[in-house]
């Protein structure tokens, strides 16, 4: 039997709290982009949802938010850092914790559903200009008939705003948590499986104006795209999925 240590709930517990604050320097206004894309889905099933995917959920935090709004539902928080899903599992052991990359096509495999819900915060920045035009088809399999797509990232032009240095010329507070979780003697093992599954997987940066991403959306077979939350370039919009592709 293995004696790997443990991550002790209550440090996990402060983690995840700090990793909070980290996307909220990242994401100003990140509970109102929430707040707007549950009440959409709300509005669009006309009532709670049952099955909810959250791709690139990392550590939980949002699959938290959902389930204290929708305590019925089952969430499935989908991710490819194993260390980030083992937070999940920790804190949440009732959360379906599903490890896949969507840098390919085979996340689509163990992903799961149909699902009322879809949503990804923050995360398809992670994938090339390609990949998010198929990663929107994909998507529409996972999700029931009328189901919802919730998409919240950075929509811009891409040469349009040069990223702001962090405030203060400190640590960027990405680096700064996972230096953290680096010094955390339990999270070692865990962490040395995240380099090996993150090798040779790098962020895009992909960053595309809203219109970009409604038309890949409609492409792959979604409508009624619609802008639920904007604050500067950092947007939150849903589509609903249509029927069958013409
Ligand atoms: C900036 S974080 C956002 C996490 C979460 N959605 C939130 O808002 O708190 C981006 C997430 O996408 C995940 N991610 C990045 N590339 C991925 C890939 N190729 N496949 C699956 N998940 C990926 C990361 O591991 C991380 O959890």
């Amino acid at each position: 039997m293995s004696m790997m240590l443990a991550p002790a709930p209550a440090a996990v517990a402060r983690w995840r709290r700090d990793w909070e604050t980290v996307m909220r320097f990242y994401q100003p206004g990140r509970d109102e982009f929430l707040s707007a894309g549950l009440a959409a889905v709300e509005q669009t099933l006309g009532r709670s949802p049952e099955r909810v995917l959250d791709v690139g959920g990392g550590p939980g935090t949002t699959a938290e938010a959902m389930l204290r709004r929708w305590p019925g539902a089952h969430v499935t928080v989908l991710d490819v850092d194993p260390a980030l899903l083992a937070l999940t599992g920790t804190a949440m052991p009732h959360v379906s914790t599903v490890r896949a990359d969507i840098a390919t096509e085979q996340w689509l495999a163990s992903a799961g559903g149909p699902y009322d819900v879809v949503l990804a915060l923050m995360t398809v920045h992670y994938l090339t200009a390609d990949r998010v035009r198929d990663w929107y088809a994909e998507a529409r399999q996972l999700l029931r008939p009328g189901g919802l797509l919730l998409v919240g990232d950075a929509m811009r032009d891409a040469a349009s705003v040069v990223p702001a240095p962090p405030a203060g010329g400190g640590a960027d507070p990405w680096a700064a948590w996972w230096s953290m979780l680096g010094g955390e003697p339990a999270m070692a093992p865990l962490l040395r499986q995240r380099a090996a599954v993150l090798t040779g997987l790098a962020c895009a940066e992909f960053i595309a104006p809203v219109h970009w991403h409604r038309d890949a959306a409609r492409r792959a077979g979604f409508a009624d795209a619609t802008v639920l939350h904007q604050r500067a370039d950092h947007v939150l919009v849903s589509f609903r999925r249509s029927g069958d592709i013409r």
